[in-house]
């Protein structure tokens, strides 16, 4: 069930923006573009809301925007973009048949980590991408949206490799692409989670 999502959410049930207030994913970007929740929108270029198919039955998730993808206001447009593109099409996808967002919609400085203040205020606004989306699959891309999404601190080595129910969605975490592009000795796990991605998506279809 999509909607337990928000359930221990006071921040989302008592913000003005509160899920049923929007009517579609545009007006939803049209309602957060804008968005001042937190100190990330003084420094950033574009709030980068995330792409894709909004119907997707896959949405990918990262951890926060980038230079690049800060400047043009798309997410993963960078180097780690380019590798998540090939990641995607390996397994037959393109990135019009998924969504892809993060879980921070405004670059922090410096690529720092995102704050957790920066990461509650930012939350709200990934609930109700997904409450619009109704995706059934959602593909975590390292260690800090992994964590985030599925509220733990576990390893990478214990999140991934399997398919985690979760709040009505089936979750896979792999590793981030810039993760892969320091340690491509990694690649070989992140194929292993795509290919049962891949097999756990046609499942579904049939
Ligand atoms: N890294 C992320 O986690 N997200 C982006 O959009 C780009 C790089």
């Amino acid at each position: 069930m999509q909607g337990s999502l928000f359930e221990n959410d006071s921040s989302a049930s008592t913000q003005k923006e509160s899920p049923a207030k929007f009517r579609d994913l545009s007006d939803l970007y049209e309602q957060s573009k804008n968005c001042t929740r937190c100190r990330l929108a003084a420094t950033r270029t574009n709030f980068v809301f995330g792409e894709g198919n909004p119907e997707a039955q896959i949405v990918v998730i990262g951890e926060a925007p980038g230079a690049e993808e800060d400047t043009q206001g798309r997410p993963f447009v960078g180097r780690s973009g380019k590798l998540l593109d090939k990641i995607l099409e390996a397994i037959g996808f393109s990135r019009d048949d998924v969504f892809i967002c993060n879980i921070i919609k405004c670059r922090p400085p410096e690529n720092r980590n995102p704050l957790s203040d920066e990461i509650e205020c930012c939350m709200p606004w990934l609930k109700t991408q997904l409450q619009l989306i109704k995706p059934k699959i959602l593909l975590l891309l390292g260690r800090v949206a992994a964590n985030t999404v599925l509220d733990n601190k576990q390893s990478m080595g214990n999140l991934r490799g399997k398919i985690i129910r979760w709040s009505g969605y089936d979750v896979i975490v792999t590793y981030h692409p810039a993760a892969l592009l320091r340690n491509p000795n990694w690649k070989r796990h992140c194929w292993e989670d795509v290919k049962m991605l891949r097999s756990h998506y046609d499942t579904l279809q049939s």
